[in-house]
C-alpha cells in the first residue's frame, strides 16, 4: 500500500474554527532556541515530509515544536523550561500556516525563563482569549509513547480527553480551569478542618463546573465509541475492543442507554458528596468529581472482554493508541471542517508489520492533509510511498534532501 496516490485536499473548501478562516497547510516553521535547535526555519510542501534522523537528533523536538503551537504545552509533558535550549533564556516558535486563498497566517509562542513569560500570537497580536490561539493549527501527533493513555495511569486518560476537549469545545477549558481552582480551594479547606458549612460554599461551584466537564467528557465519548472501535477492528484485523466511559460520580439513571441531562448529573454529584463527606473530612481530600473520572479500555468481544489496561498484550495496547489517535483525528476534522496535520514520530518502529500497514491504508483511505513522518531508518518511509519530500535532522538542524 503506498500513500503516493493520494492528491493534497483541495483545501477549497475548508471550514472554520472559533469563526476563524480555517489553515491548509504549515508552509513553515521558525524555531530559536527550542531544546536543541538554535536557528532553524525550515519550509514544507502542502503534502508533507518525511524526517530522518538518527536517535537523539531532534526528530521529536521538531514534532513538539510544531505541536507546541497547538496546545501552548509540550505533548510529552515537559515543563516550559525544560524547552529552553541549555545554555540559554528563551525560546520562540513560529508556524506560517497558508490558508484557502492563499492567506498566510502566523502562530508564534514565546517562553523567557525570566518571570516564566509565555507569549502568543496571531498574526503578531496577542489574542483576546488563550482559547483563540489553542487548536490554531489543527494537528495531531502519533507517538510510542501513546501507549501510556492505554496503559498507564487514569490521569493520562483525563488528560487526552482535557486536550481533545479543550481544542473543539469553545468553553471546556474555561471551565476545566474553574473547576481545578475550586477544587484547590476545596481541598484546602478540607485541609485546614473546615465546617460543613464553609465547604458547602465551594460545592456550589465545583458541582456547576464539575458537571459541565462530566457532560463534555460523557458525550465525546459515546458520539467516539463506533468509531473507535471500528479503527481498532481495522488495525487489528478482526478484533474487538471498546472505550467506556467511567465517570467517579455513579451515572444517575439505571438505564444505561438514555442520554442523562445535566439536572441528574448535578443531583448526583450534591448526592455523592454528601455521602463523601465524613470520608473527605477524614482524609482531607475532595473525593469525587470529574478530578478522579476513568475512561475504560476493554478488548475481546462483549461476554469475554477484559481490561487493556491489565490484561491487554502491548501490541493490543499499542493499537488502542493507534485507533484513539484516529478518533481524535476524525473529532478534529468534524470540529475544523477541514484536515488537521498529521504528524508521526516514529510510530512504525513499534507495531508488527501487517498492523503498520493497515494503519497506512486506513490513513490513506481518510482524505487526509499534510502529513510530517518521523523515523530514524529511511527504509521505514518505503510504507509510505514516495510523495513526501525528504529532510535529515542532524544535531538540530534540518536540511531537505
Ligand atoms: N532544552 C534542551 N536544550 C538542548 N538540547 C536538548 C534540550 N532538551 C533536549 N535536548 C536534546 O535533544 C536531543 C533529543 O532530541 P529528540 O528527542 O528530538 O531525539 P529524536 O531525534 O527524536 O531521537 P529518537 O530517535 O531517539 O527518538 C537529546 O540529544 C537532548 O540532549
Ligand atoms: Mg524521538
Amino acid at each position: 500500500m503506498k500513500l503516493g496516490h493520494l492528491e493534497p485536499r483541495g483545501g477549497l473548501e475548508k471550514g472554520r474554527f472559533f469563526g476563524y478562516f480555517y489553515r491548509v497547510f504549515l508552509q513553515r516553521i521558525q524555531l530559536r532556541n527550542f531544546r536543541n535547535f538554535e536557528d532553524e526555519t525550515v519550509d514544507f510542501p502542502e503534502r508533507g515530509a518525511a524526517l530522518i534522523g538518527d536517535n537523539g537528533q531532534g526528530k521529536t523536538n521538531l514534532l513538539e515544536a510544531i505541536y507546541y503551537l497547538e496546545i501552548f504545552r509540550s505533548f510529552r509533558g515537559a515543563r516550559d523550561e525544560q524547552l529552553i535550549r541549555f545554555g540559554t533564556d528563551h525560546f520562540r516558535v513560529e508556524g506560517s500556516l497558508v490558508e484557502a486563498g492563499g492567506a498566510e497566517v502566523t502562530v508564534a509562542a514565546a517562553y523567557r525563563r525570566e518571570g516564566r513569560r509565555k507569549k502568543v500570537t496571531l498574526n503578531g497580536d496577542e489574542p483576546q482569549r488563550f482559547g483563540e490561539a489553542i487548536g490554531r493549527i489543527g494537528a495531531i501527533v502519533f507517538t510510542a509513547s501513546d501507549v501510556e493513555i492505554v496503559a498507564g495511569g487514569p490521569a493520562a486518560r483525563r488528560r487526552f480527553l482535557d486536550i481533545i476537549l479543550s481544542l473543539v469545545e469553545p468553553d471546556y477549558l474555561a471551565v476545566l480551569q474553574r473547576y481545578r481552582r475550586i477544587l484547590t480551594q476545596r481541598n484546602e479547606s478540607l485541609r485546614e478542618g473546615a465546617s460543613p458549612s464553609e465547604l458547602a460554599a465551594w460545592n456550589h461551584g465545583l458541582v456547576d463546573a464539575g458537571c459541565s466537564i462530566i457532560e463534555a467528557r460523557a458525550r465525546w465519548v459515546a458520539e467516539q465509541r463506533a468509531g473507535f472501535a471500528r479503527y481498532y477492528e481495522k488495525i487489528s484485523g478482526g478484533q474487538q475492543a471498546s472505550i467506556d466511559y467511567a465517570p467517579s460520580i455513579p451515572k444517575p439513571t439505571g438505564d444505561r442507554a438514555a442520554p442523562i441531562d445535566r439536572h441528574g448529573w448535578i443531583e448526583a454529584f450534591h448526592g455523592r458528596l454528601q455521602r463523601l463527606a465524613e470520608r473527605e473530612r477524614r482524609r482531607g481530600v475532595t473525593l469525587a468529581g470529574p478530578h478522579r473520572d476513568e475512561l475504560k479500555f476493554r478488548v475481546g468481544n462483549s461476554s469475554d472482554a477484559v481490561g487493556l489496561r491489565s490484561f491487554g498484550s502491548a501490541g493490543q495496547q499499542r493499537t488502542a493508541a493507534v485507533a484513539l489517535r484516529m478518533v481524535e483525528a476524525e473529532t478534529l476534522r468534524a470540529a475544523l471542517g477541514g484536515e488537521p496535520i498529521i504528524m508521526l514520530d516514529d510510530v512504525f518502529a513499534e507495531l508488527d508489520p501487517p498492523r503498520s500497514e493497515r494503519v497506512v491504508e486506513l490513513l490513506a483511505a481518510e482524505e487526509w492533509g499534510q502529513v510530517l513522518v518521523t523515523s530514524p531508518k529511511p527504509s521505514e518511509f518505503a510504507l509510505m510511498g514516495d510523495s513526501l519530500a525528504e529532510y535529515r535532522i542532524a544535531a538540530g538542524t534540518l536540511r531537505r534532501v
